[in-house]
């Protein structure tokens, strides 16, 4: 079992569409998954079709420790999925005075064994809800998009897996960096996939996620990019990273 935090404090960068679809990629290839949605945009979850402001049983609920990890769980087409809500908005505050609030999640992480793998979308930020996805994975992934300004707060954002580390959880590392919304047409994307090629080494998957329109609709009918139009280039690009995932073990 690997859990994986998807990260970036700068937002938009595919994080949540990262989640959703390799997520699904990997469960197409026969992997349990589960997705946990620790952003209080709760994108993740509207994105698999899932009215979160519906919702009782979500993260928010879980991190506060008054429901189970097993009762938040939603299935949905072959994916888990821990939601999340509104309410998580307010947690950083919430939380703030809490003894042990660096990991809150984590403790909650016991039912987690019968999955292959565990994906945890944060949100745009490097506060304490990224530290709790932070304490509790093995792994992070960094989706960056190929645009200007790519590597923009890289530094910040490694010093903090640093310190989380030395401090927190020894057994945290970068195990993946994910270029998204690639167009090979335009020479600056090409300019800064070499540049991040340059500052990560072989930590860079070779499959470059293209820009794709159906990336982008997908998640407004509530589905995965399988789901909706399974021969386009977002499918491809997807399936391919997943590969590449299940080969890196
Ligand atoms: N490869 C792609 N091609 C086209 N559009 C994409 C692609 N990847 C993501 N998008 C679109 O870009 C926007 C931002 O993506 P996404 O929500 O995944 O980023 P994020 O990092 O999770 O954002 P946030 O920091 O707000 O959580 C979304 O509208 C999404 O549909
Ligand atoms: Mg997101």
């Amino acid at each position: 079992m690997q859990i994986i935090a998807l990260i970036n404090q700068k937002g938009g960068v595919g994080k949540t569409t990262c989640a959703v679809n390799i997520g699904a990629g990997l469960n197409k290839l026969r992997k349990r998954v589960l997705l946990i949605d620790l952003d209080p945009q709760a994108h993740l979850t509207y994105s698999l079709g899932i009215p979160a402001h519906e919702l009782n049983n979500t993260v928010y609920e879980l991190l506060k420790g008054t429901v189970t990890l097993k009762e938040t769980i939603i299935e949905r087409n072959g994916l888990s999925l821990v939601p999340s809500s509104l309410n998580l908005s307010g947690a950083e505050i919430e939380f703030s005075g809490v003894a042990g609030r660096e990991f809150l999640l984590k403790e909650t992480a016991e039912g987690l064994k019968k999955f292959d793998y565990v994906f945890i979308d944060c949100p745009p930020s490097l506060g304490l809800l990224t530290l709790n996805a932070l304490t509790t994975a093995q792994n992070v992934y960094i989706p960056l998009q190929t645009e200007f300004l790519a590597l923009q707060g890289m530094t910040k954002l490694l010093e903090t897996v640093a310190i989380v580390k030395k401090r927190l959880n020894k057994d945290i590392e970068i195990a993946g960096i994910i270029a998204t919304r690639f167009d090979c047409r335009k020479n600056l994307n090409r300019e800064v996939v070499e540049k991040i090629k340059e500052y990560f080494g072989d930590k860079l998957f070779n499959t470059l996620i293209r820009d794709n329109i159906s990336l982008a609709e997908a998640p407004s009918f509530g589905k995965t990019i399988f789901e909706y139009k399974s021969n386009s280039y977002g499918a491809e690009d997807y399936l391919d990273l997943c590969k590449e995932i299940i080969k890196r073990g």
